[in-house]
């Protein structure tokens, strides 16, 4: 297993700030940006689109992983690599192919990843998995940062954690990462590391006293 990756949520941030945060985060120890598209319809919040991910893009030179929880998903796709996702992440229920949507993904050079709802079973994975390079697992529902860590996510990372690792060995050691999203603490950041994720999203955990203190609140997070 790869060592503990950490990728800010940017729905913590300043938003009137947010060429400095992303600055501020990766010269911090972020490994990923996570970028938290919402439209209103998929889920019950709005935030923001291609045009500000373009803007982002220069400020930082880690990847950018970009969460779309948007309906339909495969036509903004294009839009979001053209703009600078380095990852691509939907949910299965966002469109009628999820299979198409990763073959999108991957045809424009990026990585795919597929994001799995508290109440989303990991079936949905069986005839994905092969082809993707990350899955999400969501420990709250999506809309809103600062919400509780759903306990269950703990037992799903366990099993997709299996399955990644057939998978990895079936495909010569390919990396597929284990994300996890949502409530993230010190404490649950331990747990679902514990039950195999390897990349930890956090809002909430690393924007919190402001630009001084994310540094430590980042190394906090990946012990
Ligand atoms: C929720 C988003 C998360 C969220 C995480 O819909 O996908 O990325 O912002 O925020 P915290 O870490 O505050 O739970
Ligand atoms: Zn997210």
């Amino acid at each position: 297993q790869q060592k503990t990756k950490i990728a800010p949520s940017i729905l913590s941030a300043d938003f009137a700030q947010l060429g400095a945060e992303v600055a501020a985060i990766a010269a911090a120890g972020a490994d990923y940006v996570h970028v938290d598209v919402m439209d209103g319809h998929f889920v019950p919040n709005i935030t923001i689109g291609p045009g500000v991910l373009k803007a982002l893009k220069p400020h930082a030179k880690i990847p950018f992983d970009v969460h779309l929880m948007i309906a339909p998903v495969d036509p903004f796709v294009a839009e979001f690599a053209a703009a600078g996702a380095d990852i691509i992440t939907f949910h299965p229920e966002a469109g009628a192919h999820p299979h198409r949507t990763v073959q999108l993904i991957k045809s424009l050079g990026k990585k795919a990843g597929v994001s799995l709802n508290p109440a989303t079973s990991i079936d949905v994975l069986d005839y994905l998995l092969p082809d993707l390079d990350l899955v999400l697992v969501m420990s709250v529902n999506p809309g809103f940062g600062g919400q509780a860590f759903i306990p269950s996510a703990l037992e799903k990372i366990a099993e997709i954690r299996r399955r990644i690792d057939k998978v990895s060995v079936a495909q010569n050691g390919r990396v597929i990462d284990l994300e996890v999203d949502g409530g993230i603490n010190a404490e649950t950041a331990r747990q679902a590391v514990a039950a195999g994720a390897d990349v930890l999203v956090a809002g909430t955990a690393t924007f919190k006293g402001g630009p001084a203190a994310y540094a430590g609140n980042i190394a906090g997070l990946k012990t």
